[in-house]
């Protein structure tokens, strides 16, 4: 057994870098991301939020450094040494992904949507269906699972991906921007629902953003510029 359990980062990126041709994107980035905490990760345009996400996500893997994932219970796994047909299986069985444009299939229902995690992973249609019709609920959606996103006001898509992100309960969601193309209104509004959602599981949630009212939801704040940590602090209740 483990003594440490408790204390260990459910996530740890160690000396992160990484470049895109002549760019280079991360440039030496240590971070832990404790179990259960909310995290914003916040900076300007360009400085490097997204690839780092996607290094922690194991999207990506890193040029140099490493990126290690210790879900409660089980064994550690180097996320960043990992094969990409174990690191989707990671993705898929641990992770939940929201991202600025919804990025839902628009031939599909709402609920089709929100299943398809559940169907990847094996669950049987009929109990997909179930789950997600749940979980369209919760974020407020009673009714729409029938309507294709595209019927969908901006707000009301965006929580359909909250749904898909969380209906697998996942370890970890990790947000990019959830709400970076909604007004002030709907923002709140799907950031409060997804808050409840994550609080209530227990999920840790690194979420990216340039607006300071929606990191003022996070427990905790690190902002990147250029590349690398410029500074970190929690944010007061
Ligand atoms: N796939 C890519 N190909 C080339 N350059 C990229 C790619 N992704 C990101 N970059 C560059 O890497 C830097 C960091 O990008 P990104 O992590 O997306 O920043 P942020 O999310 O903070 O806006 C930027 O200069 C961006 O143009
Ligand atoms: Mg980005």
């Amino acid at each position: 057994m483990n003594t440490n359990e408790n204390a260990a980062p459910i996530l740890r990126a160690r000396s992160l870098r990484h470049s895109f041709g002549q760019t280079d994107a991360l440039r030496g980035i240590d971070l832990d991301v404790q179990a259960g905490e909310v995290l914003a990760v916040m900076g300007p345009s360009g400085s490097g939020k997204s690839t780092l996400l996607h290094c922690l996500a194991g999207v990506l893997v890193p040029d140099q450094g490493s990126v290690d994932y210790s879900p409660a219970g089980r064994a550690g796994t180097a996320i960043s040494t990992l094969a990409e047909p174990r690191r989707a299986r990671l993705r898929l069985t641990d992770f939940g992904f929201v991202f600025q444009f919804g990025q839902l299939l628009p031939e599909l229902s709402a609920a089709d949507n929100v299943s398809i995690p559940l169907l990847l992973s094996g669950t049987r249609r009929q109990d997909a269906l179930r789950r997600s019709t749940e979980m369209l609920e919760r974020l407020g959606l009673d009714g729409l699972g029938a309507k294709l996103p595209g019927e969908l006001s901006g707000g009301q898509a965006q929580r359909v991906a909250v749904a898909r992100a969380m209906v697998t309960s996942p370890a970890v969601l990790f947000a990019d921007e959830p709400t970076g193309s909604l007004d002030s209104l709907a923002s709140e509004n799907v950031l409060t629902l997804m808050l409840e959602l994550v609080r209530e599981a227990g999920t840790t949630v690194v979420m990216i953003t340039h607006d300071a009212r929606t990191a003022a939801y996070a427990d905790r704040e690190v902002i990147v510029r250029d590349g690398v940590i410029a500074a970190g602090y929690r944010v007061s209740a």
